[in-house]
C-alpha cells in the first residue's frame, strides 16, 4: 500500500480537542518535533477563535521542548503521563492547569492496553524508515511505541532523515503478553534480543508520512564541579569496596544509572578505578558516559529503552553505527524498565534524590511536598527490584541554605524499605540490616552536611519514644523554616520542646 506524504499541518488537522494521542520518544530521544508543533499552533489558533482546544499526552517518559514545551506553551494539554522534564510544562502542572499522572514507567504500557487511561485515538512515531508494508525503523529511543502501534486509532510518521535508515537492528521489540497469559521474559543477559528489529503495523492504520529534518534536542552536560565528582568517587570506591569483599559478583553486576549530571558523572568516574572490571549496562537511559566507557572497553554491552545523549555524541555513534549496533540495544520501556529482569539481572540501581530522611526514606519528585520537579520516571522500577540500590544527593541546595538530609521526607517516593546506601559529596551511608536510629546515625555521620549535623543530632536526642523517633510536633520543622526565613539552618529546636 503507497505510503501517503502530508504536511505537518495536514496531520494536525486530524486531531480534535479532547483526543488522546501517544508520541514516540522517552526523553527527548525519538520523538516527534515538527507534528506537536502543528499541533500547538492549532491549538494557538482555536484559542484566538474562542474554542476549547487540548489534548491527553502519553509518551515513554519525559519529551522534547518542541512537543511538550510547545504544547504547554500554548495551553494545549489536558491531561500528561508519565514523566516530563520541561520548565513550560512543570509550571502548567504547579498551577494545576493540567492533570498530570505520574507513574512508574515501566507500568504505562500495561495501564494502556488496560484502558485505564481511555483509548489512543492517535500515535505520532519519529522514524528512521518506513516500509508500504508497515514496517517501522525507529529512530534513537523506543518508548512505549510497540503498544501504542496497536491501540491507536491512526498513527502518523515523522520520517526524520538526520537518522540513518541503517538504525535497523539496534532496536529489539517485544511487547509481553498481559496476566493470565505472561510468561517470563527471556532476558538473561543485557544482549539478549527478544524480540524484532522493527515495529510492525497495518499499512493502513498510517494516516500519513511527514519528512523531516530535524536536529536532535540534546543539549550539552553541564561541566563537572566539585560536589558532582567527590559524589562520582564516593560512589565507585563504594563498588570497588563491595567487589574486594565479595559482596558483588566477581564478574561485576549490570549497572543502572538515572538521569542528570551526577549520574552522568559517576559513570565517568567509573572509568577511574582501575579495580572495576569491564560491565554491562541494564538501564533506561543511555548517556554521553556509557558511550565513552563502551569506546575505552569498559562498558561491554548497553540495554537501554534510549540514547539519550548530546548531538555531537549522537553524530559520533551514527559514524560507527556498526561498532554501536554489536554493543548496544534499544527496547520498549515496559522491557528495559522492567522489574523481573532487574531483580533477575541483579542491577545495581543508582539514582538521584532531591531529599532524603536521616531514617532512609527518599523524595525524588516535590519539592517541599508540594511543586512537582519531574516524576518518579524508572526510578521506582529499578530501585525496588534493584541486587542494590543507591541514591546519591549534594549535601545542600541552593548554598546550604536547603539540607538534603531532613528530618522527614516532605513527599516519598522511595521507602526506607527499598533503599539500601545513600551517598554524598560527604561520604557513605550503608543502610543494610540497620535499625531506624542506627541508619539516622549513619546517615548524619557519613552524607549530612557539616552545618546540619548538629541539628539532626539533637532532633534525634529529643526523647522521642518508639521504633523510629519522629517527633510529630516539628518533623517538617525544616520545610517550615525554609518557607518562613529562606535557610534552614535558622531551625531553633527550643520552640517545639
Ligand atoms: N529542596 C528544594 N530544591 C532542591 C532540593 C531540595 N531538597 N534539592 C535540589 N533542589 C533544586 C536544585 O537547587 C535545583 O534547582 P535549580 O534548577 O533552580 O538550580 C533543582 O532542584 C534540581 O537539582 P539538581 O541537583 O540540579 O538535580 P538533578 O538534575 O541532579 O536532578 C532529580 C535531580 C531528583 C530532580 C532527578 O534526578 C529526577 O528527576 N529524578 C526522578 C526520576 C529519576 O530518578 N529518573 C531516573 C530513573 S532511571
Amino acid at each position: 500500500m503507497a505510503l501517503k506524504y502530508i504536511t505537518a499541518e495536514e496531520a494536525a488537522s486530524f486531531i480534535k480537542h479532547g483526543d488522546r494521542v501517544g508520541f514516540s520518544g522517552f526523553t527527548h530521544a525519538g520523538c516527534p518535533k515538527t507534528i506537536p508543533e502543528a499541533i500547538a499552533q492549532k491549538a494557538i489558533e482555536e484559542h484566538e477563535k474562542g474554542n476549547p482546544f487540548q489534548i491527553g499526552i502519553f509518551t515513554g517518559a519525559s519529551s522534547g521542548d518542541r512537543l511538550d514545551g510547545a504544547l504547554a506553551r500554548a495551553k494545549a494539554i489536558k491531561f500528561r503521563t508519565p514523566y516530563q522534564t520541561n520548565k513550560d510544562l512543570r509550571a502548567s502542572i504547579n498551577e494545576r492547569q493540567l492533570d498530570y499522572f505520574d507513574l512508574h514507567l515501566s507500568e504505562l504500557a500495561q495501564y494502556l492496553r488496560y484502558g485505564f487511561l481511555g483509548k489512543v485515538d492517535y500515535a505520532v512515531f519519529e522514524a528512521a524508515d518506513v516500509t508500504e508494508s508497515g514496517e517501522i525503523i525507529l529512530t534513537n529511543a523506543v518508548g512505549i511505541v510497540p503498544t501504542l502501534s496497536h491501540l491507536a486509532g491512526k498513527i502518523f510518521i515523522e520520517l526524520n532523515r538526520k537518522h540513518p535508515k541503517e538504525l535497523r537492528g539496534i532496536h529489539d521489540i517485544y511487547e509481553p503478553k498481559d496476566p493470565p497469559y505472561r510468561r517470563e521474559i527471556p532476558i538473561y543477559s543485557p544482549s539478549d534480543r527478544i524480540g524484532v528489529p522493527f515495529v510492525k503495523v497495518d499499512p493502513a492504520k498510517i494516516a500519513g508520512v511527514v519528512v523531516t529534518e530535524n536536529e536532535g534536542e540534546g543539549g550539552k552536560f553541564t561541566p563537572l564541579d566539585e560536589v558532582t565528582l567527590a559524589i562520582g568517587h564516593n560512589v565507585v570506591d563504594f563498588l570497588a569496596y563491595e567487589l574486594k569483599a565479595g559482596r558483588l559478583p566477581k564478574e561485576f553486576s549490570p549497572v543502572q544509572s538515572g538521569v542528570g549530571n551526577v549520574a552522568n558523572a559517576v559513570l565517568g568516574c567509573m572509568a577511574e578505578n582501575k579495580t572495576i572490571p569491564p560491565f554491562t549496562v541494564y538501564t533506561e537511559v543511555i548517556q554521553d558516559a556509557v558511550i565513552k566507557l563502551m569506546d575505552e572497553g569498559l562498558v561491554t554491552f548497553a540495554s537501554g529503552c534510549s540514547l539519550t545523549v548530546s548531538n555531537p555524541m549522537l553524530d559520533q555513534i551514527y559514524e560507527r553505527l556498526d561498532f554501536f549496533k554489536q554493543r548496544i540495544l534499544l527496547r520498549p520501556s515496559e522491557i528495559s524498565n522492567n522489574p523481573e529482569v532487574i531483580r533477575r539481572l541483579g542491577v545495581i540501581s543508582i539514582n538521584t534524590a532531591l531529599e532524603a530522611d536521616i531514617f532512609g526514606n527518599i523524595n525524588s519528585t516535590h519539592v517541599l511536598g508540594t511543586r512537582m520537579m519531574n516524576g518518579i520516571g524508572g526510578s521506582g522500577d529499578f530501585t525496588r527490584a534493584a541486587g542494590l540500590s543507591l541514591f546519591t544527593t549534594p549535601s545542600t541546595a541552593k548554598d546550604g541554605k536547603i539540607s538534603a538530609f531532613v528530618p522527614m521526607v516532605s513527599h516519598l517516593d522511595h521507602s526506607e524499605h527499598s533503599v539500601n546506601i545513600i551517598i554524598s559529596e560527604y561520604g557513605v551511608a550503608d543502610l543494610r540490616g540497620l535499625s531506624p536510629v542506627q541508619r539516622a546515625h549513619t546517615i548524619i555521620e557519613h552524607c549530612a552536611h557539616p552545618d546540619y549535623r548538629p541539628l539532626l543530632k539533637e532532633y534525634l536526642e529529643m526523647g522521642i519514644k518508639g521504633h523510629i523517633p519522629q517527633n510529630l510536633k516539628c518533623c517538617f520543622a525544616f520545610h517550615q523554616e525554609l518557607e518562613k526565613s529562606g535557610d534552614m539552618r535558622l531551625v531553633d529546636w527550643s520552640k517545639y520542646r
